[in-house]
């Protein structure tokens, strides 16, 4: 966790924007935060990240070199991109320490202005997009918010834990929370399939063309 004056440049660093011809806005990070790193960091990601996106006609949000990690903030990030007033329930998680299942909601209150849900959204996978970047893009694809274009994703899982094996130096890391809210739409292990298949380095390009053509169709 970067130190309060090195923050800026963190949120920089971790995320690049761009706005491509025709009002087409990009989003590239290459891991999640948790909620509070997110929190300490919100206003920071408004003014150097969301607003120079934010108005954009449609969106492109690259996860092919996302890793994944901890998946408290997939809520607020999937938030944006519904319209306020609207609760969704975005998936049920299964903890299996405490034998409990998570309702996962859409947020009421968010930083900066919504996206909202009629605005284009494509998501670029591949391979390499894993863990929490694959629940994002699942309930975004479940949830039909989202054109998926690229490769199966990698087929991980939730975070995993980390348990000492008692009496020895042996330490084993496994999953101990899994998604429940569809039986066949799960991910884990499997990856998600995208809308459409194309080689990781196509992506952006088969993106933009989806999308321009999408923009200059008469609605
Ligand atoms: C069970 O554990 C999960 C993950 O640590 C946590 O989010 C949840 O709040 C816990 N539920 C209860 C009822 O303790
Ligand atoms: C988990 O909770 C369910 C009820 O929610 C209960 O039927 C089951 O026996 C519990 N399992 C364990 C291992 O405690």
């Amino acid at each position: 966790i970067p130190s309060p004056e090195n923050l800026e440049d963190f949120v920089k660093f971790s995320f690049h924007t761009k706005v491509f011809e025709n009002n087409i806005g990009y989003l590239r990070f290459d891991m999640f935060g948790d909620c509070e790193l997110l929190s300490r960091v919100s206003n920071l990601l408004v003014e150097h990240v969301w607003k120079k996106i934010m108005d954009t006609d449609a969106l492109i949000i690259d996860l092919r070199y996302n890793v994944g990690g901890p998946t408290s903030s997939i809520a607020i990030l999937c938030s944006y991109f519904f319209d306020e007033g609207h609760p969704i329930l975005l998936d049920k998680v299964y903890n299996r320490p405490n034998n409990t299942t998570t309702d996962i909601w859409t947020h009421s209150q968010l930083k900066g202005v919504r996206y909202g849900f009629h605005k284009g959204l494509v998501i670029l996978t591949s391979s390499v997009t894993a863990g929490a970047a694959e629940e994002f893009v699942s309930i975004m694809k479940r949830l039909s918010r989202a054109f998926v274009v690229g490769q199966r994703t990698s087929g991980g899982c939730h975070p995993p834990q980390m348990y000492h094996v008692d009496g020895t130096d042996l330490y084993v890391t496994i999953p101990t929370s899994r998604s429940v809210l569809s039986v066949d739409g799960t991910w884990e292990g499997v990856g998600v399939t995208p809308h459409l298949a194309v080689p990781a380095e196509v992506a952006l390009v088969r993106a933009k063309e989806t999308l321009n053509a999408h923009l200059h169709s008469p609605s």
